[in-house]
């Protein structure tokens, strides 16, 4: 396939001072999809590079691949002149993120998104961070990327699956920014969905810019601002543990973590009915693998999901922070505590109304 943002790849380092000393990372699949493409390239503009590839799993976050990296770098001379460029996923794009910030004191990292989720949220803003056995994403640095390459043609091989996880962040950008985007998206999901263009695009287009406008004012997430982009994060977090990181995507937590926040903002008075269901009716619209939602949300104790919940590294002195929304379109972080009982009625509501439909 002819890709256009690799196209000028040399010319765009230039541009952006980069040296043509590179790091190639990549997963097992994109380097099994892309790699051989991408390394010719840079070859045809005369890159001086090497190449590094990890298994395709969250479990690549950690202490021990990105040590075994470090060893086959210092093995290749890789020194400060070089830098390090990401082809993959969020795991690829996080964990190139923190060698990139830890190696010689740090080198430029350029991030080539390839999943949905990674070129709309994790490519973007300088979080990256490897997992600990007590949590995920617990080590890592703020280490902006000098570069972020995105292309939506790399998503044709994406499986269905991945496409609803990263579409879950894209709808969740409409709810917390932009209410003529909420309406745009709710128009056009199944368009997004099938890749179709110029939907995918613009989607894509508007998110990264999003994204890029909360980091930009509130960087080390201190104000309060990036902070809303963890929008439904809060029930997603304890979704996931519960779920031991592996039977869920990311995106399918936010999912339904989004339905159970629409429903706090509601039962707390923030938000009023018509928005609320407007709401429900588009997340109703994302589709899960057959069983998934029944075993991993609806058959679930609210009390064990709220119990997990606490144990998310976002607690503060034990109490949980929820993002929720006054209107489609804008969101705010609630500061001051709430009660138990309201959130174990969110769940339930949410598990009462999420029907069973989404399943296939
Ligand atoms: N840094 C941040 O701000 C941030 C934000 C959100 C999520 N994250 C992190 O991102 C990670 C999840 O990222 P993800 O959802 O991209 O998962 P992922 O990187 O695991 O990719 C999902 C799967 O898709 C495959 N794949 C990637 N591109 C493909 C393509 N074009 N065609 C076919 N298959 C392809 C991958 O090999 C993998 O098997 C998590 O570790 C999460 O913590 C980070
Ligand atoms: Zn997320």
């Amino acid at each position: 396939m002819g890709t256009p943002v690799i196209a000028g790849l040399g010319e765009l380092f230039k541009t952006h001072r980069l040296s043509k000393k590179t790091v190639v990372l990549f997963d097992e699949h994109t380097r099994r999809l892309f790699g051989d493409e991408l390394l010719r390239k840079l070859n045809d503009e005369g890159f001086h590079w090497t190449e590094l590839v990890i298994p395709a799993r969250e479990a690549s976050k950690s202490f021990s691949v990105a040590y075994r990296l470090y060893g086959k770098m210092i093995e290749a001379d890789v020194d400060r002149s070089w830098n390090l460029l990401a082809m993959g996923g969020g795991v690829v794009g996080d964990l190139g993120g923190f060698i990139a910030a830890s190696y010689f004191r740090g080198i430029p990292v350029i991030q080539l998104p390839t999943t949905l989720l990674a070129m709309t949220d994790s490519s973007i803003g300088g979080k990256v961070a490897i997992n600990h056995p007590l949590g995920k994403n617990l080590i890592g640095f703020f280490h902006s990327p000098e570069l972020v390459l995105i292309d939506t043609s790399y998503l044709t091989t994406l499986p269905r699956r991945e496409i609803y996880a990263g579409m879950a962040e894209v709808v969740k950008y409409g709810f917390i920014a932009d209410e003529p985007f909420f309406s745009f998206l709710d128009l056009h999901f199944a368009d997004i969905i099938e890749l179709k263009e110029p939907y995918i695009t613009e989607a894509v287009k508007k998110s990264a810019f999003i994204k890029d406008e909360v980091v930009k004012k509130d960087f080390r997430e201190t104000a309060g601002l990036r902070a809303t982009l963890n929008f439904g994060h809060t029930f997603a977090h304890g979704l996931e543990k519960l779920a031991e990181y592996r039977h869920l995507r990311h995106g399918e937590a936010v999912t339904i973590g989004m339905f159970c926040a629409l429903l706090l903002s509601h039962n707390l008075g923030y938000l009023d009915r018509e928005s609320l269901d407007r709401g429900l009716s588009l997340l109703r619209k994302f589709r899960f693998p057959k069983g998934l939602l029944k075993r991993r949300f609806l058959d679930i104790d609210s009390g064990l999901l709220l119990e997990s919940m606490f144990s998310d590294k976002k607690k503060l002195d034990k109490k949980l922070r929820f993002v929720l929304l006054k209107k489609l379109g804008e969101a705010f972080l609630l500061e001051e505590n709430i009660e138990d009982r309201h959130v174990l009625k969110a769940i339930s509501d949410g598990q009462a109304l999420f029907s069973s439909k989404s399943s296939r």
